[in-house]
């Protein structure tokens, strides 16, 4: 049972780098199974959730090699032997889903385990199922799986209720392969639905649209192999956007791409921070006191979800009162009261968090409940006095490359400890 421990109060200072986009990749990687072809994928983060996704697709049959110390995933795809997935294989992760999508394009057939994931609210996939069902699919949900079949996939305009990612996405990928042309309305805009469309496009796809309120997928026969790089992580530079600033430090994030950090940037400055931003990379330092300030959390180009419970740590250290309000996932707010156990001040009503800024957090044993939940643990902890030491860090392994090395080669203390581990024995003769 590992876990984090951290110990708080030095300021965070250096140049620490992105890596490539989990989410992007949790969709790109299926998505090229569509190729039937083989794909060269570059910058693909070494994070849990791809592991898993990975072992999941080499269980499909496709012959899988790393070059680039894992970073770049060489999948050969013209042998998918399987189209289903079982709970064993994906349970754990929230993006199985997008084995559907990608099968039901490239196979007219596929039958996965019910995704899983964070534990952050009902997150249900009814918009899936009825874009899947409007390009002519069936769906049978049975014994924890789902399955979605069909003799032909056919064009048609879907509007989608809430702009939800994976559904975009799903939708996206199975009507690239269907006859005639497919729109979905109101889709997502996020950075990743741009960078999946780009690569489906790299394949043969003809997908037009992706960022803006309407996407356009004229069906094509066939796809082809390709080679493609993953967009960096917006929400890890996020991370350390914050990390920098709630440890008044002075870090310079590079790798990213500043216009996907719009939303972040703007909270900081508001706050009071000092953000500059370069061509691909962004210094965040301490300059003065920071001011209380309102976010709420809203589907791209607005504030992010997946940057909420990073930012209410920040705003936990903040004089006044601040107000995080969530729009998009109904729990998740359970992780404050972990950050309660470390003083902070925070009570919340539905989806609103009323922060009452402490001038401090000291040390305490807390649980990361979540991916970005365990995140915010380890920014609190490194705010604050004393040791912090974190649990269920498995969490934080789903979505963080290398996070205790680069905290470290930043200047902030965190060890990766085993507490199950019995110390060695020592034969003194
Ligand atoms: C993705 C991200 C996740 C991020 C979220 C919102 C991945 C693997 N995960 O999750 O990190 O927090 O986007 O940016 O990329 N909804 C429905 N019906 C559906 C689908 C969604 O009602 O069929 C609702 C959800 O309950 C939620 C909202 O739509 O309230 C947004 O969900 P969605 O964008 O689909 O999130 P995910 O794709 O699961």
């Amino acid at each position: 049972m590992e876990k984090y421990l951290v110990k708080g109060g030095v300021p965070l200072r250096g140049e620490v780098s992105v890596s490539g986009a989990k989410n992007a990749a949790l969709a790109v990687l299926p998505a090229a199974l569509m190729s039937g072809d083989v794909c060269t994928i570059n910058n693909v983060p070494k994070v849990e959730d791809i592991h898993v996704l990975l072992q999941a697709i080499q269980h499909l049959g496709v012959k899988i090699t790393y070059e680039n110390d894992g970073h770049t995933v060489i999948m050969d795809c013209r042998k998918i032997e399987k189209v289903t997935v079982d709970y064993e294989h994906i349970s754990k992760i929230r993006a199985s889903y997008y084995l559907l999508g990608a099968l039901l394009g490239a196979k007219n057939y596929s039958k996965v385990a019910l995704p899983g994931g964070c534990n952050i609210g009902a997150r249900p996939i009814d918009q899936h199922i009825k874009g899947f069902k409007a390009l002519g699919a069936e769906i049978e949900i049975e014994h924890g799986m789902i399955e979605v079949k069909t003799d032909k996939l056919v064009g048609d305009t879907i509007y989608l209720d809430s702009p939800s990612v994976g559904a975009t996405i799903n939708i996206m990928m199975a009507a690239c392969m269907a006859e005639g042309t497919t729109y979905i309305e109101n889709p997502a805009k996020e950075p990743h639905i741009v960078d999946v469309a780009n690569f489906l496009n790299s394949m043969g796809a003809k997908v037009k649209g992706a960022g803006t309120h309407i996407i356009k997928i004229q069906g094509v026969s066939k796809m082809h192999g390709s080679e493609y790089t993953i967009i960096p992580d917006m929400i890890e530079a996020g991370t350390y956007m914050v990390a920098a600033a709630i440890t008044k430090g002075n870090v310079l994030v590079r790798n990213l791409i500043p216009k996907h950090m719009d939303a972040i940037t703007a909270k900081l400055i508001e706050m009071g921070a000092r953000v500059d931003v370069y061509g691909d990379s962004i210094r965040v330092s301490y300059e003065k006191d920071y001011s209380s300030i309102r976010v709420k959390t809203l589907p791209y180009p607005g504030f992010p979800t997946d940057m909420q419970p990073q930012f209410v740590a920040l705003m936990a250290l903040v004089n006044g009162v601040s107000v995080m309000t969530e729009s998009i996932f109904e729990s998740r707010f359970s992780y404050t009261s972990e950050l309660g156990r470390m003083g902070a001040d925070i009570k919340v009503e539905g989806n609103t968090a009323i922060i009452n800024g402490v001038s401090n957090f000291t040390g305490a044993q807390v649980r990361a409940t979540d991916l970005r939940a365990g995140a915010a643990l380890v920014l609190a902890g490194l705010a604050g006095k004393g040791d912090t030491l974190i649990s269920n860090i498995y969490n934080i392994d789903r979505g963080y490359e290398c996070l205790e090395d680069k905290i470290s080669a930043l200047g902030g203390w965190i060890k990766r400890i085993d507490t199950e581990k019995k110390p060695e024995l020592k034969v003194v003769s």
